[in-house]
C-alpha cells in the first residue's frame, strides 16, 4: 500500500520520505502525536490500513475496518500563534472535499464544522488537536482524517448503518484507496502552503461546500436544545446561528444537528 500511495502523489510532493505506513495500529492521531513529542519534522504523515482505537470528537469512537478506509494523520508545525489556526478544521475540510473530487470523481459536502458527508450519509471526519511547549507557545497541529471508502451498507455496524456511507456506495463503482490517500496528502500539502496566507479565499470555499448554511439546525449543550437557523459561517469558522427568540450567535462549541440528518426531524 506504501509503495502504491507513493507512487500516486504528484512529483511536486515534498514530504515523501515523512511517510509512516502501519498495517494495524491503535489510531494514527495517538501515534502522530507520540513521533511529534519526540521531534518529528513538518509534513510527517501515518497512515494505517486499520485502525483498533480510531477516535473522533468528544471521545466517540471512530469505526475503523480493515482495507476499506482511509486512515491518516498529518503532522504540521504552523509559524504562527493559535488563535491564526482557529480555522485549520475549515481549511482541512475544504482540502479534502478537493481530494475527494479529485480521487472519487464526485465532491462531498460539509456539514459544520467537520464531517464530510453526501446527501445524508457521512463519509468520514476529521479531529485536529493543537500541541504547546512547556512554555505555552504552540509547538505542532495534529490533523487526522478518516474516510470510508469501499464499504457497503452492510458493513457499517447498525447504530450508524442508516446516516454512514462510503465513496464507493455514493460514486457507484470501486474505490482505489491508495488513489484517494495520495490526493488527500497532495491536497494538505497544498492546504499547508496557503492556511496562513489565504484565510478568507479558504473560508469563503468552505462556505460554498458547507451543507449546514441556510439550514435549520439544533444546538444540543448537556441537557439544553436550542432550535435556530444556521446563517453565516464567521471569519474564525463559527457557525452564526439565528435563534428562535431572534438572537444571534457565532457558536463554536456544542453539537449542531442539521434537521434532515443523522436522525434530527
Ligand atoms: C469525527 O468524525 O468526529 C472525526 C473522526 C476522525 C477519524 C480519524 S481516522 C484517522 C485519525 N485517527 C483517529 O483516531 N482519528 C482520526
Amino acid at each position: 500500500m506504501k509503495d502504491q500511495i507513493l507512487s500516486c502523489l504528484s512529483p511536486a510532493y515534498p514530504w515523501r520520505e515523512h511517510l509512516h505506513f502501519f498495517p494495524t495500529i491503535d489510531s494514527t492521531n495517538d501515534h502522530i502525536r507520540t513521533l511529534a513529542k519526540a521531534g518529528a519534522p513538518h509534513g510527517t504523515v501515518v497512515i494505517a490500513d486499520h485502525q483498533t482505537g480510531g477516535h473522533g470528537r468528544r471521545g466517540r469512537s471512530f469505526h475503523s475496518p480493515e482495507g476499506v478506509g482511509v486512515y491518516l494523520s498529518i503532522l504540521l508545525r504552523p509559524q504562527c500563534i493559535p488563535t491564526e489556526l482557529m480555522h485549520l478544521t475549515c481549511a482541512t475540510a475544504v482540502a479534502m472535499c478537493r481530494a475527494l473530487e479529485a480521487s472519487a470523481g464526485f465532491r462531498p459536502g460539509i456539514k459544520w464544522t467537520n464531517d464530510l458527508v453526501s446527501g445524508k450519509r457521512k463519509l468520514g471526519g476529521i479531529l485536529t488537536e493543537l500541541g504547546f511547549t512547556p512554555q505555552g507557545k504552540l509547538d505542532y497541529a495534529i490533523i487526522g482524517v478518516g474516510i470510508n471508502c469501499r464499504q457497503t451498507m452492510g458493513d457499517f455496524p447498525e447504530d450508524i448503518r442508516d446516516m454512514a456511507g462510503s465513496l464507493a456506495m455514493i460514486a457507484g463503482h470501486d474505490i482505489d484507496r491508495a488513489r484517494v490517500a495520495a490526493a488527500m496528502m497532495d491536497a494538505l500539502h497544498r492546504m499547508d502552503s496557503r492556511l496562513l496566507t489565504e484565510k478568507a479565499a479558504i473560508l469563503a470555499q468552505y462556505k460554498a461546500d458547507c451543507i449546514t448554511l441556510n439550514r435549520d439546525v439544533v444546538l444540543v449543550r448537556g441537557d439544553e436544545k436550542r432550535y435556530g437557523h444556521a446563517i453565516d459561517v464567521d471569519a474564525e469558522g463559527a457557525l452564526v446561528v439565528r435563534f428562535a427568540d431572534g438572537s444571534i450567535e457565532a457558536v463554536n462549541s456544542g453539537e449542531i444537528s442539521v434537521r434532515g440528518m443523522y436522525g434530527y426531524v
